[in-house]
């Protein structure tokens, strides 16, 4: 998908998502199921102050690539990093209305992890902890589109995650790459990992709880069910993250052993078809 003036590097697109979320959304909107709708909403809680966090940390490996190709490719990462921050938060104003306090929690996890934690850590251990939260995003997106995870979903938000995973697909070697470059220690990356990996478990954990306790879904026996079939039985999600993060780990490793390109335009291509497109991609003009 590209259009005359858009700006790309090959297989980076930065595309605006379109949808501005003004109608009624079911309260479980990913299919019925809680968990798997809480787990999502997290997310979406972290993703603005996320990507604010890679942009910055990608800003600064620009000044040391000599690279012209690579560096457009690190814009064009931040450009698509920028718009996803921009359509998870737009989703915010949802659960609002549904009545959920989300403000706390984002602001108490953003204040820690970027005013507090963020200037104590050295630039090179911040870029391996951006690489490993992109491996993250990444295998999400490939088990998410792979299973076909968001069916069932209320279809603008199944679009809303769907595009972001397709683009953490599509520029999944970015990061590695700068950390590659810039330091291509494999205790850092294996650091980076051992930081990542637990916080980032821990506070999807914690966020989605904390929803499940406001709407009361955490009492429902069928929102553990749901939960150990996407765990365990159906979607085996503790294996494959499993699995994985053991990928990640391997001192050979790189994102595009598993290359999941076809995926991710196939998700791109159904949200962007001339009947009902929900991306548009951005063009040189446009604000990031
Ligand atoms: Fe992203
Ligand atoms: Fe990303």
């Amino acid at each position: 998908m590209t259009s005359a003036g858009a700006t790309s590097t090959p297989g980076i697109l930065a595309r605006r998502f379109l949808p501005d979320f003004d109608g009624a959304f079911p309260r479980h909107w990913c299919g019925g199921d809680a968990a798997l709708t809480h787990v999502l909403n997290t997310y979406t809680l972290l993703v603005p102050g996320n990507e604010g966090y890679f942009i910055r940390t990608l800003k600064r490996c620009l000044p040391l690539i000599d690279d012209a190709g690579k560096r457009a490719m690190v814009q064009q990462f931040m450009r698509q990093e920028g718009q996803h921050g921009i359509g998870h938060r737009r989703f915010w104003r949802v659960l609002e209305a549904q009545g959920y306090r989300i403000a706390g929690f984002q602001s108490t996890v953003d204040g820690f992890l970027y005013k507090v934690l963020e200037p104590l850590t050295p630039f090179k251990l911040r870029l391996s902890m951006v690489s490993c939260i992109e491996h993250i995003n990444a295998y999400l997106g490939h088990e998410f589109l792979a299973q076909r995870i968001l069916e069932d979903a209320q279809p603008e938000l199944r679009a809303l995650f769907e595009w972001h995973f397709s683009e953490e697909i599509e520029h999944k070697h970015v990061a590695y790459d700068m950390l590659g470059l810039i330091a291509p220690s494999y205790a850092m990356r294996v650091l980076g990992a051992a930081l990542v990996m637990p916080l980032f478990y821990t506070l999807l954990t914690f966020g989605a709880l904390r929803l499940m306790v406001q709407d009361g879904s955490l009492f429902q026996r069928r929102t553990w069910s749901s939960l150990a079939r996407h765990l365990f039985s159906q979607h085996h999600m503790a294996r494959q993250t499993l699995r994985h993060v053991f990928a990640y780990l391997r001192p050979g490793f790189h994102p595009w052993q598993l290359d999941d390109r076809a995926l991710a335009q196939m998700a791109i291509d159904r949200h962007s078809s001339p009947q009902g497109p929900v991306l548009r991609p951005l063009n040189a003009a446009d604000p990031d």
